[in-house]
């Protein structure tokens, strides 16, 4: 019988070097063909409300849908540890966080939740590990806070910005969270961020040194419009999809992607 992934697998995967493959889920059809392809992470991402949904950001997503993509993605996942994103204003206070991410949890089959945000979500994350709800942290371009950063671009470029980085991902960890995604940050920030830490780091647009990477799925297939400086487009030369995750996973696990044409400086 297959084992599922949990929290305690991927901080063993950190310890070990191993890399932890993650790509975005949102229905049952793709959660089945990354399941079977070795995909450590499946992460139901708020991006469906741009990649699905066609908005121009994430901030329109309701805990309703979360639910809903949650619950298609983790029926069919045997082995992929499931991490569901808590969509814009579904976490102002500790409170509301706790009642909607018990309900990812309970109705949906979530195993971990993700937040954006920094130090000030301490309070909240303290109270879901109190109730047995492990949460993954978000920082460095945070999408839920587009219209406050003024546009998708590189963050923690400074080093005062770096600084703040480390201190957030620091009280994060310290609060009770079990991973962080890190967004489009320069390598050596995420290196740095990745070392000082004691749970996994998953990167996108974060360089080689994170203990994982992240992809949205429809930017690894080229579904997407324009795709990101950070992504690869996976289908081109493959005969199919699970041939395409496939490949991604192995380049993944050997070090192969992201190379530096994916990362910043
Ligand atoms: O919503 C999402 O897909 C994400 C990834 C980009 C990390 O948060």
């Amino acid at each position: 019988m297959t084992k599922k992934n949990t929290v305690t697998t991927l901080k063993q995967m950190k310890s070990e070097g191993e890399k932890i493959a993650c790509l975005t889920s949102y229905d049952a059809s793709f959660a089945k063909l990354q399941d079977e392809a070795g995909v450590d992470l499946l992460l139901v991402g708020d991006s469906l409300g741009m990649v699905l949904q066609g908005s121009d950001t994430t901030l329109n997503v309701t805990i309703a849908d979360m639910i809903y993509h949650t619950r298609l993605v983790s029926s069919v996942t045997h082995r992929a540890i499931v991490v569901s994103d808590m969509p814009f204003m579904s976490y102002s206070t500790p409170a509301q966080a706790l009642g909607n991410a018990a309900r990812l949890v309970s109705e949906a089959g979530a195993q971990v939740v993700k937040l954006e945000g920094g130090e000030e979500l301490s309070e909240t994350i303290k109270l879901m590990a109190q109730h047995g709800i492990p949460v993954c942290g978000h920082l460095g371009l945070t999408p839920q806070s587009i219209h406050k950063i003024g546009g998708y671009r590189v963050q923690a470029k400074s080093n005062e910005a770096a600084d703040k980085l480390k201190q957030d991902a620091k009280a994060l960890q310290q609060a009770g969270a079990v991973c962080l995604v890190l967004e489009c940050v320069p390598s050596a920030v995420a290196t740095d961020v990745t070392q000082s830490l004691d749970i996994p780091v998953i990167g996108i647009g974060a360089g080689l040194d994170c203990d994982g990477q992240v992809l949205v799925v429809y930017d690894m297939l080229g579904l997407t419009e324009k795709q990101p400086r950070f992504s690869k487009n996976y289908l081109i030369g493959k005969d199919s999809i699970a041939e395409a995750i496939k490949t991604y996973v192995d380049d993944v696990k050997n070090k192969s992607f992201p190379s530096s044409a994916h990362a910043y400086d």
